[in-house]
């Protein structure tokens, strides 16, 4: 469901915002998904990312993280 907008490779920027996915490190991915969920990360498109991974517990994004990106 992810890729939809960010492609089933992550390397595309969804909706012509984001990084691309690929490109970023576990770590990178980690500080953005959590941060999306907290609302202290992002851009002018941050909620369209909150409402993807606010139904996960941090655990869960860090584990997630380490599956995609570098
Ligand atoms: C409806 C389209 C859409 C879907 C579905 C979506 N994203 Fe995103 N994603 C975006 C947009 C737009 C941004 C850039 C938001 C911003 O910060 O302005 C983004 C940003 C990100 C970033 C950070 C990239 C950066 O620019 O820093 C990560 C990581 C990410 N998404 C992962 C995911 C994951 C994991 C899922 C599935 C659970 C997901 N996205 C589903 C649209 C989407």
């Amino acid at each position: 469901m992810c890729s939809s907008c960010h492609g089933t490779k992550w390397n595309k920027k969804a909706l012509g915002r984001s990084k691309i996915v690929s490109q970023m490190t576990h770590a990178e991915i980690a500080t953005a998904l959590k941060g999306y969920k907290a609302g202290t990360y992002g851009g002018s498109m941050k909620a369209v990312m909150k409402g993807q991974v606010s139904r996960y517990s941090d655990a869960d994004l860090e584990v997630f993280s380490k599956t995609i990106g570098k």
